[in-house]
């Protein structure tokens, strides 16, 4: 049997996957079990920002394997309390929990403003108000959080303390946290999964200001939008707002599974001892590689990583067969004319992966994608779009 059968035989059929068997990376580059090359734009959803191994990201893990691979949050460790603290550093944030998911790091961001909310606010402060369209997960609580209604058909009853406003409505926010006892808002800054639709800096401020003057936290789901993916170390960086909790995944692994929680002044001490806790979060060998991806982070390389966008984004609006190009920096989506999936397929024959999100292209290719490399994936795209 071929792997592709195998597959279908032994896995929980949760994925609708394409029809490419990869077994090895290089860079930006993927190979398939012909041979097959393929420019990356995919990056695993978001995850390897420096590519496939990468020699630096692979020495610090490989030697971190080659010390201690686990030993539970029972002990100390280096690597997570190093990781932590560059986060701390480069945040202003205050704390942080580690976990191995961006479901995961929300989940535990639910938790604790549901903490706050009864300790700072009263009984029955424990609504969050989430974003129509947006996307914070698959477990219960997450996917209620998830403001849309695909997500929860099958797994009724929905978790209860969402409610749901549409991003850029600031009228109907306010609305909605003043008929809710509310202990949050909780927003991405691009919805990534929604489509890849960025939500208006006008916006962004206004929802801050409302978690201000309402005396409730801002939470700003990072998960796909963070590690410089949008040019910024974490997206809300670029919107002089300052959330009250940040949750990080994806990137911050550089290839292995970690999420994160930071907690500002305000949700520091919220997650006292028992209250909160995970098996794996803050493995040695995931934070040691992780520490190294954020080190690399400079102003100079996120500053490429907007010059980059800005480029792919240049080169392909206006195109024949290409509507408009959504998103920030190397987060992408490209509304083409024909469908999404005939484009992805298109380009999978030209020897380029992308994803897609709702109905567009979607664009996620490691930070360090070349300019040629650019102007590769730009003239596939443009080729495949035309016809
Ligand atoms: C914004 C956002 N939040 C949360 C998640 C869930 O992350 P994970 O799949 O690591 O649980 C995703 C995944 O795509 C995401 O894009």
């Amino acid at each position: 049997m071929t792997t592709e059968e195998r597959d279908k035989l032994y896995l929980a059929p949760t994925y609708a996957r394409f029809p490419v068997h990869i077994v090895r990376g290089e860079g930006r580059r993927l190979f398939d079990a012909d041979g097959k090359e393929y420019l990356d734009l995919a990056s695993g959803i978001g995850v390897n920002i420096f590519g496939c191994r990468d020699a630096e990201w692979t020495a610090a893990v490989e030697a971190q394997l080659g010390r201690l691979a686990h030993a539970s949050n029972l002990f100390y460790t280096d690597p997570c309390v190093e990781l932590a603290e560059a986060l701390v550093l480069r945040t202003g944030l205050k704390k942080v929990f580690f976990c191995n998911s961006g479901a995961e790091a929300n989940e535990c961001a639910i938790k604790a403003a549901r903490k706050w909310g009864e300790e700072h606010k009263g009984a029955g402060y424990y609504n969050i108000v989430t974003m129509k369209g947006g996307f914070h997960g698959r477990t219960l609580a997450t996917v209620a959080a998830t403001g849309q209604e695909e997500f929860h058909r099958d797994f009724l009853p929905v978790t209860e303390g969402f409610a749901y406003c549409e991003p850029e409505d600031a009228d109907g926010l306010e609305r909605a946290v003043t008929e809710h006892k509310c202990a949050a808002i909780m927003l991405e800054t691009v919805q990534g999964e929604g489509g890849v639709v960025p939500l208006s800096e006008g916006f962004l401020r206004a929802a801050a200001d409302i978690a201000k003057r309402h005396d409730i936290l801002l939470i700003v789901d990072e998960v796909q939008t963070g590690m410089g993916r949008t040019g910024a170390f974490y997206s809300y960086m670029s919107f002089g707002i300052a959330p009250d909790i940040v949750t990080s995944a994806k990137g911050l692994g550089g290839g292995l599974p970690i999420g994160a929680a930071l907690f500002g002044e305000r949700t520091a001490d919220v997650l006292t001892s028992g209250t909160h806790g995970s098996t794996f979060g803050g493995n040695p060998v995931v934070c040691a590689g992780a520490c190294n991806i954020v080190g690399r982070l400079t102003p100079e390389f996120l500053s490429e990583v907007a010059r980059k966008g800005e480029k792919i984004k240049t080169a392909l609006a206006g195109a024949d067969g290409i509507e408009c190009v959504t998103g920030r920096g190397l987060m992408l989506g490209v509304k083409t004319v024909r469908p999404a999936a005939d484009v992805l397929a298109a380009l999978r024959d030209e020897g380029v992966i992308a994803i897609k999100a709702k109905d567009k292209v979607r664009l996620l290719p490691p930070l360090n994608i070349t300019d040629d490399e650019i102007d590769t994936a730009v003239r596939a795209i443009r080729k495949v779009c035309a016809k």
